[in-house]
């Protein structure tokens, strides 16, 4: 097994970078919510160091978060970030105060002294660069500590007491705008707790093949493919591991983008040759989408209409005892919410939930543990195209929540010839990679053009492109003019339907990335 490192959770809102950036540089972490482990369970974990998270509360407050005592008892070396360096102080016998110095944003710590967290990184004398996000500080030490850095709201900006191996930050070492962050991470990760970086994810391949093998034994299993990266990737892996125990079911919804289905198709059945059922159903979803233009009935409609349709596949073919799914584990986290109650339902996304149950089938995940861009590292590693890995996400509904208003053949077809010409030009113009997603838009607006000498009166399209690291926030991408010119005058020259161009500025929030 791979050396491990386990990141307790306060809640804050970058916890996740911190996991991306400990596996970046080849240790396998996970994230457990500070109250949702003991020390059985964390000898049972066994990591070779503990990262205290931030976290939104205060510890000059009763009730609020605190790490388990044994975090600091089984001689393993504890980082904590913000108010985990509190948390830890607080709890080790130092003091912190309430709310006097807040530093959000850009800081600079001085180095005062050397640290084995600073090695090779940040000379003492030195002045660095961090990213600061608290409103508390620590005011003095628990015993055994010393001061390394400092910054103007924080006297204890970086402490260590090296004999325990503990160390503290008050700023965030896992965001980008702590330019040498991830280095600082490095030195604890493999310089104080030893971890060998042997995380990679040849291993990773490895191990999930025989997790695999191990669970399924001789069963049966289906797998639903969507075209997507992380279906791809789950299946090819399947295959690798269970060979033709895998069937693979695609629901062609007749939603996707041009000759996209005739790919899935090419590629999973031909070139790895997996046993593929190619439901064509597109007619079938058609139908029941007719008339109906509320975007959540329109997701409502398809996700019930695709599991019927996915569920009868599988009997078809004798029925299955695993569905495998790719999870990913920003989905599997439990976040550490402070206010409580269920979140408000901004869209209802579709995927085969209760499925499994129904069918009374147990699930596969082999991508549980990987996030958004391992996933892709999995997948070159199993040898699929870079051209289907590096893929912008699409959403399950496709194109039926870019067409905002009632959907029908003739829309779906002009929406997919926009679609196509925008990501030709995006491809020509080398930005592809640099963007989250592009897509059109076909807007249920008709408005009046001149073409020639004739007068025109027709659909308006509305191009979207954003920045994103996890779909969650999303900023426009700034084009340029020349570009957006380009691609709209081919649009309107070359498809019959759309007269007008627009491009979309929102951020998300306060929109979404899809119009629906
Ligand atoms: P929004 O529009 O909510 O989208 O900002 C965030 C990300 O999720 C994708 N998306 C979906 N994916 N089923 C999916 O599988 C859905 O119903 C769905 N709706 C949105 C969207 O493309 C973006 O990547």
């Amino acid at each position: 097994m791979s050396d491990r490192i386990l990141i307790l959770d306060f809640g804050s809102q970058v916890t996740q970078l911190i996991a991306r950036r400990v596996r970046e540089s080849g240790v396998y972490c996970e994230i457990v919510p500070f109250n949702r482990i003991d020390e059985a369970g964390l000898r049972a974990f066994d990591p070779r160091g503990i990262i205290l998270s931030g976290g939104p509360a205060s510890v000059t407050k009763l009730d609020t978060p605190r790490a388990p005592d044994a975090v600091f008892r089984l001689g393993l070396p504890v980082l904590g970030i913000c108010y985990g360096e509190q948390t830890m102080v607080a709890q080790l016998g130092g003091e912190v105060q309430g709310g006097h110095h807040r530093e959000f944003g850009r800081a600079f710590v001085d180095v005062i002294d050397d640290c084995a967290l600073f090695e090779g990184v940040w000379p003492k004398g030195a002045r660095e660069q961090v990213w600061m996000s608290h409103g508390d500080r620590v005011i003095s030490l628990p015993e055994g500590f010393r001061v390394v850095g400092t910054s103007n709201g924080a006297p204890f900006a970086a402490i260590a007491d090296d004999a325990r191996r503990f160390y503290g930050v008050q700023f965030h070492p896992e965001v980008m705008h702590t330019p040498h962050g991830a280095q600082l991470l490095r030195n604890f990760t493999h310089a104080i707790a030893g971890c060998r970086g042997d995380w990679t994810m040849a291993a990773f391949k490895e191990h999930a093949i025989e997790r695999v093998r191990a669970q399924v034994g001789k069963g049966r299993v289906i797998c639903g493919l969507s075209g997507g990266v992380d279906s791809s990737v789950v299946a090819v892996l399947l295959h690798e591991a269970i060979g033709d125990q895998l069937t693979c079911v695609f629901v062609d919804t007749g939603l996707m983008r041009a000759g996209e289905a005739d790919e899935v198709v090419a590629l999973f059945r031909e070139h790895y040759n997996i046993p593929l059922v190619h439901a064509d159903v597109g007619d079938l979803f058609l139908g029941k989408l007719a008339g109906i233009s509320d975007p959540e009935k329109k997701r409502k409609t398809i996700g019930a209409t695709f599991i019927d349709v996915f569920e009868a596949e599988a009997k078809k073919i004798g029925g299955a005892d695993f569905l495998a799914q790719g999870t990913l584990y920003p989905d599997v986290i439990e976040s550490v919410s402070f206010i409580g109650g269920p979140s408000v339902t901004i869209k209802s996304h579709h995927n085969v939930g209760g499925l499994p149950e129904r069918m009374n089938m147990k699930l596969v995940e082999p991508l549980r543990e990987l996030f958004k861009d391992e996933v892709r590292a999995l997948g070159r590693e199993l040898g699929l195209p870079d051209s289907f890995v590096g893929r912008h996400p699409f959403p399950g509904p496709g194109l039926a929540i870019r067409i905002p208003g009632e959907i029908t053949p003739d829309k779906l077809e002009i929406l997919r010839q926009a679609d196509t010409i925008y990501l030709e030009e995006i491809r020509n113009a080398g930005l592809y990679d640099a963007i989250w997603q592009a897509f059109a838009v076909l807007l249920p607006v008709r408005t009046v053009g001149v073409m020639g000498d004739e007068r025109s009166y027709d659909f308006a399209c509305a191009l979207r492109a954003v920045t994103s690291t996890d779909g969650m926030t999303a900023d426009y991408y700034p084009f340029d003019h020349a570009f957006l010119g380009r691609t709209a005058t081919r649009i309107i020259n070359e498809v019959r339907g759309i007269n007008r161009v627009t491009y979309d500025i929102t951020s998300k929030p306060p929109g979404t990335i899809e119009w629906e």
